[in-house]
């Protein structure tokens, strides 16, 4: 079993790339399969989640490679419309593919993604905006069948809650359908607007996309498209937490932080200084961080709640009490006995996290309980006193690329052991 080891303490300096956006990777992917074209993906992410997306289009009968940081993939004789569950399982996120297929195939196989580690996840959203385009649902024994007998047609569709995935789903399905789709209360997250900008760039019209309605009009022919995916915003925000925890000043290079408006305050209300200059953003944080009175996630451009759980380390090694409202998942503060553990003083009712900031935090044998969550504990291994080990390093692996690596280039003590080989 893979363990990552910290010797907490020292203080992170340098600068670093931000690597591509996992969260705009995955529907990209998804999305090259519809085009029957060969796209190339730059600044694609080495994660366990786009690798679990290349099987994926590898099972479906595309060709999915690697050639430097890019991901080439040709889609133009797939062959098979369902994935089988083991796939589905790799990654939860797979349910993006729903779309793609419906697109491609006018139908769809597939598992229902079940409970997961910060949540249910249902999709009753992603159905319901796919039903309005034509497509029929049947489950039959933990398997997803669905069609469009009649075909895939242009829609109005008002999504309840602006999930990011269902619009995603539906922007997939509309690329095919016969006419225009207009999707209302669409997620205004900056995936959205990476995925419009892939379909445009491969023949479709998406208009709209970063505001609550996007407009799919058809591709009437698809092209190659070479395309280079957005920065990783989380990842951004993930190591300027780590910066800002160990008294350390860095540089992140390519960081979008067009994309990091949500974000960038927080830095400044707990007394970093941030700086911006083109793509790059510069964060010199000070001895002690000061607490944030209140934190509450919200769909984009709202606080996210993929960050909460670092920006709650750094509450908890600031001056003073902070309170988190977690609003988008319902299972989303697990990292917080793992935090306990070493030495932070947290209290959690229902979706409220109390925060007392304590002086120092100190090494413990912790467990990463999913991605984010993970990536947390080892920013507050960094700065607590003595070692810290974070054991189900997978979760880590599914979103952070090389993260041990570019954290020890800033300085950080940490590495990763195989504690079977020990
Ligand atoms: C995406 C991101 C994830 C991020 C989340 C919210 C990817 C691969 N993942 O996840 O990192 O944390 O957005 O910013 O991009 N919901 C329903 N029914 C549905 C769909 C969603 O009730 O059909 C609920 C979910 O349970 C959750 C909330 O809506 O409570 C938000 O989900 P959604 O925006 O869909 O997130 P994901 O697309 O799964």
């Amino acid at each position: 079993m893979e363990q990552l080891v910290i010797e907490g303490g020292r203080r992170l300096e340098g600068e670093l790339e931000v690597q591509g956006s996992k969260n705009s990777a995955l529907p990209i992917l998804a999305a090259a399969a519809v085009t029957g074209e060969t796209s190339i993906l730059r600044h694609c992410p080495r994660l366990r989640d786009t690798d679990a997306a290349m099987r994926i289009l590898r099972y479906i009968g595309c060709e999915a490679e690697r050639a430097g940081d890019a991901v080439i993939v040709r889609s133009d004789a797939p062959k098979r419309w369902d994935i089988p569950d083991d796939l589905m399982r790799e990654m939860r996120s797979s349910i993006i593919f729903l779309g793609a297929l419906l697109s491609r195939f006018g139908r769809a196989e597939l598992s229902a993604p079940g409970g997961c580690d910060i949540g249910l996840r249902p999709i009753d959203l992603h159905l319901s905006a796919l039903s309005a385009l034509g497509v029929q649902t049947e489950e039959r024994c933990g398997r997803l069948c669905c069609s469009a007998p009649n075909g895939l047609r242009g829609a109005s569709v008002t999504l309840p809650f602006p999930s990011v995935g269902a619009t995603e789903n539906a922007m997939l399905c509309a690329v095919c359908a016969d006419g225009e789709t207009v999707i209302r209360n669409a997620a205004r997250e900056p995936e959205i607007c990476d995925l419009a900008a892939f379909l445009t760039g491969s023949g479709a019209n998406v208009r709209g996309a970063g505001t609550d309605t996007v407009t799919v009009s058809p591709a009437e022919t698809f092209r190659a498209t070479e395309y280079t995916i957005m920065p990783d915003r989380i990842m951004a925000a993930s190591f300027l937490a780590a910066a800002a925890v160990t008294g350390g000043k860095v540089c992140l290079r390519r960081a979008a932080p067009q994309y990091l408006v949500p974000v960038l305050p927080y830095f400044e209300q707990t007394g970093c200084v941030i700086k911006v200059s083109g793509e790059d953003v510069l964060l010199h944080a000070p001895n002690r961080l000061r607490s944030v009175r209140l934190v509450r996630t919200m769909p984009y451009p709202g606080f996210p709640t993929d960050f909460q759980a670092s920006a709650m380390v750094m509450a908890a090694l600031s001056q003073g009490t902070s309170v988190f409202v977690e609003t988008i998942f319902e299972n989303r503060y697990r990292h917080v006995p793992e935090l306990q553990r070493m030495g932070a003083h947290i209290t959690v009712h229902n979706s409220v996290a109390v925060v007392e900031g304590v002086p120092e935090l100190c090494g413990a044998a912790v467990q990463a309980t999913d991605l984010r969550g993970g990536a947390a504990l080892v920013t507050a291994g960094l700065a607590a006193r003595g070692v810290t080990r974070v054991s189900c390093v997978g979760h880590i692996d599914r979103g952070c690329e090389r993260f041990e690596y570019n954290l020890a280039l800033l300085g950080a003590g940490i590495r990763r052991i195989d504690t079977d080989m020990e």
